[in-house]
């Protein structure tokens, strides 16, 4: 099973995708955790490639979607695709959807282009599960003001503001897959609401299973 965590930076899916895990691990079920941009050697160099803040000239957007998915066919080609056939499940902090937000939305590239590169750099693949952690913009500065902002997260306001209705537009377009969590909650009872979504999916899992045999 594939489940991933979206949302703008500082929205709190670092945090529970990491307690998801843990709580998972606790039930004995095998986990790989893992985060967009990065997860490969060149993953993780294109990674700082594309949070550098130094270039003399900005990045065109064109560039900026192929490298973010130029990282993405390799983590999916070597360690999604593996992984999910030995594994139970895997967790992904940001995948296509962010690619929808941020460079469709954010910076205007036509979601038809979009749509093509993230089929062609993820495989085919899309996730069973994602939670979309919606808090407001000024929230998510507030909780980012004591770490340095990276070449996105120096972003105008307008930016983010196009980032948030991209979300939206795909939590419209995929709601059997996108559960929009209200992130302004505390940890624990964000936690929690993850819990009994990822409980549901996985009883619907095995029923099907069982169904098809
Ligand atoms: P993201 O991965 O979305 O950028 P993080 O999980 O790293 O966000 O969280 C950003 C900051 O906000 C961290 O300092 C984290 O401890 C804090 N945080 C996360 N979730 C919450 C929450 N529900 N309430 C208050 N603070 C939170
Ligand atoms: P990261 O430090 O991992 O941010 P966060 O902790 O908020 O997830 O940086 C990833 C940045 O890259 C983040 O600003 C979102 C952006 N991004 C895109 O613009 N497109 C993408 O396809 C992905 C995966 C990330």
């Amino acid at each position: 099973m594939l489940i991933t965590f979206e949302g703008i930076d500082g929205c709190g899916k670092s945090t529970q995708a990491a307690l998801l895990a843990e709580r998972l691990r606790k039930e004995h079920i095998e986990v790989l955790l893992l985060r967009e941009p990065g997860g490969t050697e060149l993953s993780e160099q294109v990674r700082s490639i594309l949070l550098n803040k130094e270039f003399t000239r900005p990045l065109a957007a064109e560039a900026e979607l192929l490298l973010f998915a130029a990282s993405r066919a390799q983590l999916v080609h070597d360690v999604i695709l593996p992984a999910l056939s030995r594994m139970d499940i895997v967790i992904l902090d940001r995948f296509t959807d962010s690619t929808v937000a941020y460079q469709g939305f954010g910076r205007g590239i036509p979601l038809s282009h979009i749509s093509h590169i993230n089929a062609l750099a993820a495989s085919e693949l899309e996730p069973d599960l994602t939670f979309l952690l919606d808090i407001p913009l000024e929230l998510a500065l507030k909780r980012r003001k004591d770490t340095k902002n990276d070449r996105i997260e120096s972003e105008s306001e307008i930016f983010y503001a196009h980032v948030l209705q991209g979300y939206m537009y795909q939590a419209n377009l995929h709601s059997d897959r996108i559960n929009v969590i209200n992130g302004e909650d505390s940890i624990e009872e964000i936690h929690n609401n993850i819990w009994r979504l990822v409980e549901y999916e996985r009883g619907n899992d095995i029923f099907n299973a069982h169904h098809v045999e």
